[in-house]
């Protein structure tokens, strides 16, 4: 057995969210290794996020790429254990909840290597999202379970989780958004680039397939978006995740004279505007989190959140993805509410202590 530690990451959130944990491990001569499942693989999903945030590049990726939730946790776990038996980490870090951290946890345990589980303790009670089940199975596997907040540590004594493995660290996009945010107001010209002005307008964002993979869901948030525009006279903005980029053609959705659509955007350009909009729209889990964290209101397009903090801080409402005239009323109420603002989320050094936790396990 080495003293190595095994980091596995696959998606955009996941690089940005496990960035503090891999610095600290360099810059501190913590031997560890990154496994990358390329799950996300186009340049402005992947590529961009390493280089932003100044991450070495994965020593192994398994270029498993998009394909069925079944093929691709399978084809991570075959390339997962090559490397895991190779390498033989004494731990291995998963973050989150996508396929890659599910495929991870499984192909761990499989081979006795203990489990770290990097915001653990998530529930939406929703089992329809495949997120939901991959968090649930990775918690019940995992050695080190380190929450973001006291919700999550409840979440799991209530699961009977033994309490010995769950630490209460925050979360790591405290420390991604300090890090990333004053360089995002030093070198980010995506203001200027796409002609806009401080509050002038709302950045949505939407990849959830119960909104996106529905053609009247998709249709309800655009609306509601667009009459919220109209109200109170601001443009749109729309990075576009892939994935509803392939089903706004599929579905030959026309995309309002209000919007902007651009492709995804590196985390700086992505900082920048959510500091500087007006209101953010989104189903994004990590978008709520900064949205505490940056103090801009948000509306939620789904039914239900893992993260219900940012829903007690104020700052951001659940409004559903089905029904325009509920998402453009509980908007119009958000704006015109006062917020008593904080950041639910931890205070940072969040990778660190992550890190210092798991040493002294071994
Ligand atoms: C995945 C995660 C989700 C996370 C999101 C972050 C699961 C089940 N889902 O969803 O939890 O919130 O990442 O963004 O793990 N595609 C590209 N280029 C890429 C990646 C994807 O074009 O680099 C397209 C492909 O057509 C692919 C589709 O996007 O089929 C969906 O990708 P996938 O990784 O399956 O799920 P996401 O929706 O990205
Ligand atoms: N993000 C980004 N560029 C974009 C959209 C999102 O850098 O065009 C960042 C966002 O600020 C957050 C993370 O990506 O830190 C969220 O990823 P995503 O919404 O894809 O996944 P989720 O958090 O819902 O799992």
């Amino acid at each position: 057995m080495s003293n190595k530690i095994g980091i596995i990451l696959g998606t955009r959130p996941e690089i940005i969210k496990l960035s503090s944990v891999i610095r600290f491990c360099k810059l501190n001569k913590v031997k560890y290794f990154i496994i990358h499942t390329n799950q996300h693989y186009s340049k402005n999903m992947d590529e961009i996020f390493f280089k932003e945030l100044n991450l070495p590049k994965a020593k192994y990726n398994l270029e498993v790429g998009s394909c069925s939730r079944i093929e691709m946790i399978s084809r991570m776990m075959v390339g997962l254990e090559k490397v895991l038996l190779k390498e033989k980490p004494v731990v291995v870090f998963v973050q989150g909840d996508t396929n890659t951290v599910l495929a991870g946890a499984l192909a761990a345990s499989s081979l006795d290597i203990k489990i770290g589980h990097i915001e653990a303790g998530l529930r939406s009670y929703d089992r329809t999202m495949p997120e939901e089940i991959n968090r649930i199975i990775t918690d019940n596997l995992a050695d080190y379970l380190f929450c973001p907040t006291s919700k999550q540590v409840f979440n799991l004594k209530n699961e009977g989780i033994n309490k010995g493995k769950v630490f209460l660290t925050g979360n790591t996009i405290v420390d991604a958004v300090r890090e990333c945010i004053k360089i995002a107001d030093k070198q980010s010209i995506i203001m200027d680039s796409l002609g806009l002005s401080k509050k002038d307008f709302i950045l949505m964002t939407s990849h959830r397939p119960s909104t996106v993979d529905s053609r009247r869901h998709l249709m309800a948030v655009i609306l509601a978006t667009k009459r919220l525009a109209q109200k109170y006279h601001k443009k749109v903005v729309f990075p576009i995740h892939p994935r509803t980029k392939k089903m706004l053609d599929k579905f030959k959705i026309a995309i309002p004279n209000e919007f902007i659509v651009i492709e995804p955007l590196g985390y700086i350009d992505m900082l920048k505007l959510q500091k500087e909009s007006f209101l953010i729209i989104t189903d994004s889990g990590g978008i709520q989190e900064e949205s505490c964290i940056l103090k801009k209101k948000c509306v939620i397009i789904r039914h239900n959140t893992e993260r219900p903090e940012a829903i007690d801080v104020g700052g951001c409402v659940l409004a559903g993805n089905d029904d325009p005239k509920k998402i453009f009323n509980l908007a119009c109420r958000l704006i015109d509410k006062r917020v008593a603002w904080i950041n639910p989320f931890g205070q940072g050094k969040i990778g660190e202590k992550i890190i210092k936790i798991t040493l002294k396990k071994f």
